[in-house]
């Protein structure tokens, strides 16, 4: 079958982008919220992000009419998925609220219609077996923001009909998006399981270390060379999508991160990072700002640990045939912008020190600092 009507069910900043991205590859698209202020909402967003981008010449003024016409924003769930070929589950990272939906879809939706979700985090078996249709179901990881960020975790399912992953991998690279298939359905899929452990150690680092969040992201984003530092990242994503996707990954696997209490604490304040106006920094508004990280403040830390944490998360998904290298470097540096591949930048800041450092981090705090086996290998 051929993918033609895309629908996304939630506009926040996962649902619409994806709706943009679709649009611009010609996609009919519905974007359907539970509300029309949300809808509208997003509409603006997108309207913004392709004046953006024709600002910068990536597509014409023309276009951005053509493209943002392609969407039409609809509150009513049973009209939003009349033409649909592929639904993109894009509400926010909670299992009872997922179920509801699919529940709910279960229930109107025509039985050849597949399902994707846009979950973080959450096992991709079993979130299908709440759907009438688990050989339709699958998982399309997109990264923030869609619209900038070219990677597209697919994560098949153990009843994934292998049709639907060609299908559903096709419409990736007919959205111009490179696809890492993740090959096992594991806690944080690729990307986050390398990603979300880095808050939480990036702030027992700051706490062990007595330094600042500026300094530490400084550090992250010179030394390391990310583009962002990780509590800046941390804020451009969300805290409410770090502490879900968080809590979930600690749910089913202890071994992924070590919970540090303020992830959950910002989040219960509703400090959500950008979008709220505060999380870890504060902003102006919800529109798109950056930290001014310095390379002087970088000079003042080595993140030791949070690149000993990543590199560890990093070769337990090879450890484990979670993914290739090649694919592990792909997804890292097209889903987080990563500049150099990840064991290089481990070989690079002294393996020795990174791996006697988490080796100390396990005497005192316990095993999940223990170095992987087979990160010795990598030095
Ligand atoms: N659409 C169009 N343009 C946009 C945009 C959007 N949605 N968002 C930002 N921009 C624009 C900015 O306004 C800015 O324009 P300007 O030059 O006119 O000011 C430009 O894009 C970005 O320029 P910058 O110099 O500020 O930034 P960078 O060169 O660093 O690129 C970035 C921005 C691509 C976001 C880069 O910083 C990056 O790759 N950051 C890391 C992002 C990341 O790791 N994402 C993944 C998070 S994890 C995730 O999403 C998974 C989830 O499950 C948790």
């Amino acid at each position: 079958m051929s993918i033609k009507n895309i629908t996304v069910l939630g506009s926040g900043i996962m649902g619409h982008g994806i709706a943009q991205v679709s649009a611009m590859a010609g996609y009919k698209v519905v974007l359907r919220d539970i509300e029309q202020k949300f809808l509208d909402k997003a509409m603006e967003k997108i309207k913004w992000s392709l004046q953006k981008l024709a600002e910068k010449n990536k597509i014409s003024k023309e276009e951005v009419d053509i493209f943002y016409n392609n969407i039409i924003p609809l509150v009513d769930l049973q009209t939003a998925i009349g033409n649909a070929d592929l639904i993109i589950e894009a509400v926010p990272e909670d299992f009872d609220l997922k179920k509801k939906v699919y529940q709910e879809l279960n229930s109107l939706a025509e039985k050849n219609i597949i399902f994707a979700s846009n979950t973080s985090t959450l096992p991709i078996t079993e979130l299908s077996k709440l759907t009438d249709r688990p050989d339709k179901f699958i998982g399309v990881h997109f990264f923030n923001p869609p619209q900038l960020m070219k990677l597209v975790e697919v994560i098949p399912g153990t009843t994934t009909d292998s049709k639907v992953t060609e299908d559903v991998t096709n419409y990736i690279n007919k959205i111009n998006k490179r696809p890492v298939v993740c090959k096992k359905d594991v806690s944080g899929f690729i990307v986050n399981r390398v990603f979300i452990p880095m808050v939480h150690e990036a702030l027992y680092s700051m706490e062990r270390d007595n330094v600042s969040m500026e300094v530490i992201d400084s550090a992250v984003k010179f030394k390391l060379e990310f583009p962002m530092g990780i509590f800046e990242l941390a804020d451009y994503t969300g805290l409410d999508v770090i502490y879900k996707a968080s809590y979930e990954m600690n749910l089913r696997d202890k071994t992924v991160l070590l919970p540090h209490p303020k992830i959950k604490e910002l989040y219960d304040n509703h400090d959500l990072g950008q979008k709220s106006g505060k999380g870890f920094y504060e902003y102006k508004g919800d529109n798109y700002e950056r930290i001014d990280l310095t390379p002087e403040k970088a000079s003042k830390y080595d993140p030791y640990s949070i690149l000993g944490v990543a590199a560890n998360n990093a070769s337990w998904l090879i450890d484990n045939e979670v993914c290739t290298i090649e694919d592990l470097n792909i997804a890292l540096k097209l889903g987080m912008g990563l500049k150099m591949d990840i064991f290089d930048l481990f070989k690079k800041n002294g393996p020795d020190t990174i791996i006697n450092k988490l080796l100390e981090l396990e005497s005192k705090y316990g095993s999940f600092y223990h170095p992987n086996q087979s990160l010795y290998s990598r030095k």
